[in-house]
C-alpha cells in the first residue's frame, strides 16, 4: 500500500514512472475541476468523512475530519487472485485477460468512459445541494457521496491511462471537460444531465440512479478483464453507502409525510411533501435509471458476454450454465402498435436480465417505505411504474405507456403526464421547502431524523464544522 504517495494506491504506481507522471499531470486538472464543479461553499470546512486507506476489510473505511480538497483520492483495486479465470462466455475457463483484448479495445474503452463519465457528472448535479441541507448529518452524507464519486472517476481514469495509451489519456482529459446539463458539452447519459437541485431529487437519484451503478459495476466486477473486475469490486463497497443514503432518505421523507398526514388534511399547509409528489419523483428517476441499462435486445450485450467482458449479476453464485449460448428469453415488444411476446437468444437479452435484477432490488426499497406508511397507520401505498413507462432508450422509446404499462396514444400521455411526472409546480413547491438547517441535532420539517448516526455517532454529532 503506497498511502503516502501523491496518489495513494495499491497498484505499485511508483514502479511505473511513465504512468505515474501521466496521472500526476492529470491530478491538478482534477483538483481544478473539483474546485470549479465540486460542492460549492464548503471546500474549507471540516467534514467527518470516511477515506479508503486500504482494501482490507478493517482498513478501507477510515473516519476522520477532512477538508474535501484534502481527501485522499486514490487508486485501489481488490487484490488479484492467483490464476484468475474468465468466468463466462465463449472463453469460459481460460486465463483472465491482464491486458485489453485487441478486438474489444474500442468497446471496452467506451464502457469504461461511459461509467467514468457518470462519476463527475453526479458531483456536478449535486454541487449546490449543500446550501439547502436538511441537517448536518445529511450534509455529511452528501459530501461523502461526492468525494467517493470523485474517487470512482480516479478508478476509471487509472484504467484509461494504464491500458489504453494515448486514446485513454485523451478520454481521461475529456472526462474533466464535459459538464452535466451543458447543451454544448453534455455528459454522455441522459440521467446524468437531469437537474438534481433539491433533496427529494437527490434521494431519488441516490436510490435509483446510484443503484443502476451498482448493477453495472456488478456485471463488470465479473469481467474477464481482470483489472476492471478488481476495480469494480472495490467500488461496490463504497457504492453501498450511496444507495443507503437514497433509500433511507426517501424512507425518512415518507415517514415525515405520514406523520403530517395524521396532523391535518393538507400536508402542504404543514410544510411536508405530499405522497403524490414523492410518487411522481419515483416515476421520473426510476424510468430514467432503467434507460441506463441500454436496449432490451442488444447485440453489444451478446458480444460482451461472449468475449467474457461483461457478465450477469452474481454470475458465479447465481448460474450453473456460464456459456448461456442455447437458452432464449421472452420479452414484450411493440409490434404494429401492439404489445407482443418475442423470443430472443438469451445473450441478446442480458441488458434486460440485468434490468430485471435491478427492478427487484428497487422493489425492496418500495416495500420498506410502504411498511413505514403502514406502521404510521396510513393506507396509501407507493409503487414502481411499469418498466415500459416513460422510456427514452430501447424497445419502448418512441411509444407511450401509462404507469401500468398499457400502450396509450401520445395525446393521452400528454393529457395525463402531470399525474405521473413531476410538474413545474411540484418542483417549485419542493424547492420552496429547501432551507438549510445546520444546527447540530436539528432537522428540517419535511423529513424525519435518521434512526442512527454515522459510525456509532449520534444524530446530534457535529458532522460538518461550519
Ligand atoms: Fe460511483
Ligand atoms: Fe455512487
Amino acid at each position: 500500500m503506497n498511502l503516502y504517495d501523491r496518489i495513494p494506491n495499491n497498484v505499485n504506481l511508483s514502479e511505473d514512472k511513465k504512468l505515474q507522471r501521466a496521472l500526476e499531470k492529470w491530478l491538478p486538472n482534477y483538483l481544478d475541476w473539483w474546485q470549479e464543479m465540486g460542492p460549492e461553499g464548503f471546500q474549507q470546512k471540516d467534514v467527518y468523512l470516511r477515506t479508503a486507506i486500504s482494501v482490507e476489510p478493517d482498513g478501507w473505511a477510515n473516519f476522520d475530519f477532512v477538508k474535501m480538497p484534502d481527501y485522499r483520492w486514490g487508486i485501489f483495486l481488490k487484490p488479484a487472485e492467483a490464476d484468475a479465470k474468465i468466468g463466462f462466455g465463449d472463453n469460459f475457463g481460460q486465463p483472465a485477460y491482464q491486458e485489453v483484448p485487441g478486438e474489444f479495445r474500442n468497446s471496452l474503452r467506451r464502457i469504461i468512459v461511459t461509467q467514468g463519465d457518470t462519476e463527475p457528472a453526479s458531483v456536478e448535479q449535486q454541487r449546490l445541494l449543500g446550501k439547502t441541507c436538511p441537517s448536518l448529518y445529511d450534509l455529511r452524507n452528501l459530501f461523502q457521496v461526492n468525494v467517493e464519486e470523485g474517487r470512482h472517476l480516479w478508478a476509471m481514469v487509472y484504467l484509461l491511462h494504464r491500458y489504453f495509451g494515448r486514446d485513454g489519456r485523451d478520454e481521461a482529459d475529456a472526462l474533466l471537460e464535459r459538464r452535466s446539463g451543458n447543451p454544448n458539452k453534455p455528459r454522455i447519459l441522459e440521467a446524468f444531465n437531469q437537474p438534481c437541485d433539491d433533496w427529494l431529487n437527490f434521494f431519488c437519484f441516490t436510490m435509483f440512479t446510484d443503484r443502476d451503478g451498482k448493477y453495472q459495476l456488478s456485471a463488470l466486477a465479473e469481467s474477464g478483464f481482470e483489472p476492471l473486475a478488481r476495480t469494480c469490486q472495490f467500488m461496490l463497497t463504497e457504492e453501498a453507502h450511496h444507495m443507503f443514503v437514497g433509500d433511507t432518505g426517501l424512507n425518512r421523507v415518507v415517514k415525515r409525510t405520514a406523520q403530517l398526514m395524521k396532523e391535518g388534511d393538507d400536508v402542504r399547509e404543514l410544510g411536508g411533501i405530499p405522497l403524490n409528489i414523492i410518487q411522481r419523483h419515483i416515476n421520473f428517476w426510476f424510468s430514467y435509471s432503467l434507460d441506463l441499462f441500454g436496449g432490451e435486445i442488444s447485440s453489444n450485450s451478446a458480444d460482451f458476454f461472449a468475449a467474457g467482458l461483461k457478465g450477469r449479476y452474481r454470475e458465479q453464485e447465481q448460474y450453473q450454465d456460464h456459456i448461456a449460448a442455447e437458452q432464449s428469453f421472452t420479452m414484450r415488444v411493440v409490434d404494429e402498435a401492439q404489445l407482443k411476446d418475442r423470443e430472443v437468444p438469451l445473450r441478446n437479452a442480458l441488458n434486460e436480465v440485468l434490468r430485471g435484477e435491478y427492478v427487484r432490488d428497487c422493489e425492496k426499497g418500495l416495500a420498506r417505505w410502504n411498511k413505514t406508511l403502514a406502521d404510521e397507520g396510513i393506507g396509501t401505498r407507493l409503487y414502481l411504474p411499469n418498466t415500459r413507462f416513460h422510456r427514452h432508450v430501447g424497445e419502448y422509446a418512441g411509444h407511450n405507456f401509462d404507469v401500468e404499462g398499457n400502450l396509450i396514444s401520445a395525446e393521452e400521455f400528454e393529457q395525463r403526464k402531470s399525474e405521473w411526472l413531476p410538474t413545474m409546480e411540484d418542483r417549485e413547491y419542493v424547492r420552496s421547502l429547501m432551507h438549510p438547517v445546520t444546527e447540530p441535532g436539528k432537522i428540517a420539517n419535511w423529513i424525519a431524523p435518521p434512526a442512527t448516526g454515522i459510525k456509532g455517532k449520534p444524530f446530534e454529532f457535529e458532522y460538518v464544522r461550519l
